[in-house]
């Protein structure tokens, strides 16, 4: 024990921000020492709605990591800068005058690669006064709302995944990466979560994802394009908006996200971590 209170569940509340995925997680305090309960409690509403938010939370990089701990190791980015004495907790900043955001395309994090992480888990220091916010899709109900004959042709199909070097062409060559050393990775189209057991759709947006073992680009297309509007459907996603002190963490096995990119002119600072994830079981 070091004096600190525990958090307490005493007032928890669980608030559900959309239909499909999403819920928030009221009066939890998570700078308090993290017994057991509180993984237990946060990763049971975690598998049930996909993606879990905090509001008002005031945290150090290592308190933060303390978090992200509970469920697993965490992946320390070979060329992202960790903050000072918090390996693997970094920072994703959009300036003023910056155009680009990361990750406002749909996908899961490291699809491309063997091992794609369990959870992210970010959390909001700055946030502009409006916009910026963080959308959420159930990959769950992607899978199950394809038709019978869609699941039969593509059964056992494997996806084509590779960093995306050619958008982030200039972020990519600062962290080291070259076009020509990055590896193609396959995944099952359709996984199987090791915790629920329930099947999802595993399918990023084509920059990650960029074709379908065994067929030619031509072929795959059609079917690419189908799932990339399918998966972002309305009635499958949920968004959040952020304030300082938000903290969202979204499970990567059956939630796939995108960061919503309508906020120039203003700052968007938020720290991330990432927990690392198994290679992906097929359904
Ligand atoms: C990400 O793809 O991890 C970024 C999401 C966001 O900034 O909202």
């Amino acid at each position: 024990m070091d004096g600190k209170s525990h958090t307490s569940f005493e007032n928890v509340e669980i608030r559900p921000l959309a239909g499909a995925c999403g819920a928030e997680i009221l009066n939890i305090d998570l700078a308090g020492n993290l017994t057991p309960e509180v993984y237990e409690f946060c990763n049971r509403v975690l598998l049930e709605y996909g993606v879990i938010f905090f509001r008002d939370q005031d945290l150090t990089p290592q308190q933060l990591l303390n978090f992200a701990e509970l469920w697993g190791d965490i992946h320390v980015h070979p060329h992202q800068p960790s903050l000072p004495g918090a390996p693997g907790v970094w920072e994703l900043i959009k300036e003023p005058d910056e155009r680009m955001a990361i990750g406002d395309n749909w996908h899961s994090d490291q699809m491309f690669t063997a091992e794609p992480a369990l959870g992210t888990i970010l959390y909001a220091k700055e946030a502009p006064p409006y916009g910026g916010d963080t959308m959420f899709s159930n990959m769950y109900m992607a899978y199950d709302a394809l038709s019978a004959g869609m699941k039969a042709m593509l059964a056992g199909v494997k996806t084509l995944n590779k960093y995306p070097f050619e958008r982030a062409r200039n972020r990519a060559l600062q962290q080291g990466f070259k076009a020509d050393d990055i590896p193609t990775v396959e995944h099952p189209l359709f996984r199987r979560h090791p915790e629920t057991g329930r099947t999802s759709l595993y399918f990023s947006y084509g920059g990650t994802t960029r074709g379908l073992a065994g067929m030619r680009d031509e072929e795959s297309a059609p079917i690419r394009n189908y799932l990339t509007w399918h998966m972002g459907r309305p009635e499958f996603t949920c968004r959040f908006r952020w304030e300082v002190g938000s903290i969202a963490f979204w499970d990567n096995r059956c939630v796939n996200h995108r960061a919503v990119n309508d906020y120039h002119g203003f700052r968007r600072y938020m720290q991330r971590v990432t927990i690392k994830g198994d290679a992906v079981i097929a359904a």
